[in-house]
């Protein structure tokens, strides 16, 4: 063996392996912020270190300006560089059921065009472009996981009360999306994992005027630590679901 290979022998047996990363994008929200809370707090999610996205950030992500997904994905490719990290948790809180756009419909005679858009532009092209800019910084090799949230009602199969039109199409189209994106990542890397997720009904902005007396909302903190625990619990095979808070499989 000449010096120079002895030399990187050593090199390559003494670098330090990367640190485990997560990021939250959406992290303004009731349950993203939650997510931030629990992951930086000292826990067993084997993640040492977390970075968080949202409108108010900087870098800002805004679903209504590409370049800033963009921008804001070299800056978390930047910081993996500069921590010696690697993305190994990405989680995407987004999401959007009511505000100065409209409210969810009741039925087909309260459809708006432009309350059709937001519903889409924010449940299901913004985590489209998430996928673009960010799947590509999850490592090729070992687990890792992505988790969409995304929300039941977008189930199909489980659609038996009708209403919520736009919201249950975009979740549906977001749903499909993960699914395919689970697909190529997993040509990437058979570790890597891509689901939806169904949180509960849980206690935020989004929920409340939704919350009827005897309907079990539950905190935002409560609902990030079970997501969180279903998520290190998926097998690689998984990739690709929709999931639950407890851990169960639910209807496409
Ligand atoms: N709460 C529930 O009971 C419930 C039930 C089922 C599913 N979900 C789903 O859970 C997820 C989290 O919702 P939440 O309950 O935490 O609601 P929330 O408090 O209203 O949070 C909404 C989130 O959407 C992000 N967002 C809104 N407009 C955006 C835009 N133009 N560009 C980028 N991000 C945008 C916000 O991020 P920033 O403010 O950081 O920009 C915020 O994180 C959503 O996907 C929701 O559909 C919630």
């Amino acid at each position: 063996m000449t010096i120079l290979e002895a030399d990187m022998n050593f090199s390559a047996s003494t670098a330090a392996p990367a640190k485990p990363l997560a990021l939250v994008i959406g992290a303004g929200g009731g349950l993203g912020a939650a997510m931030v809370q629990v992951l930086s707090a000292p826990g067993e999610h084997g993640i040492d270190s977390v970075l968080a996205l949202g409108r108010a950030t900087q870098p800002a992500i805004d679903y209504s300006d590409e370049t800033s997904l963009q921008n804001a994905a070299a800056w978390v490719a930047s910081q993996c560089q500069m921590q010696g990290a690697e993305l190994r948790l990405l989680i995407v809180a987004s999401g959007f059921l009511h505000g100065a756009a409209g409210q969810p419909e009741r039925s087909w005679a309260q459809l708006d065009a432009d309350y059709l858009s937001e519903v889409f532009r924010i449940n299901a092209i913004g985590p489209a472009l998430v996928m673009k800019y960010f799947l590509p910084l999850l490592p090729r090799q070992g687990r890792c996981v992505a988790g969409f949230v995304s929300a039941r009602v977008g189930s199909i199969g489980d659609n038996a009360l009708g209403g919520w039109y736009g919201y249950r199409a975009a979740k549906a189209a977001l749903n499909q999306l993960v699914k395919t994106a689970a697909i190529e990542l997993k040509r990437r890397n058979p570790e890597a994992l891509c689901v939806a997720l169904h949180p509960g009904t849980v206690d935020t902005a989004l929920s409340k005027p939704f919350a009827k007396v005897g309907l079990k909302t539950r905190p935002p903190e409560v609902a990030a630590t079970e997501l969180l625990a279903v998520l290190a619990g998926l097998e690689p095979a998984q990739t690709g679901a929709l999931v639950d808070y407890q851990g169960k499989v639910l209807p496409w």
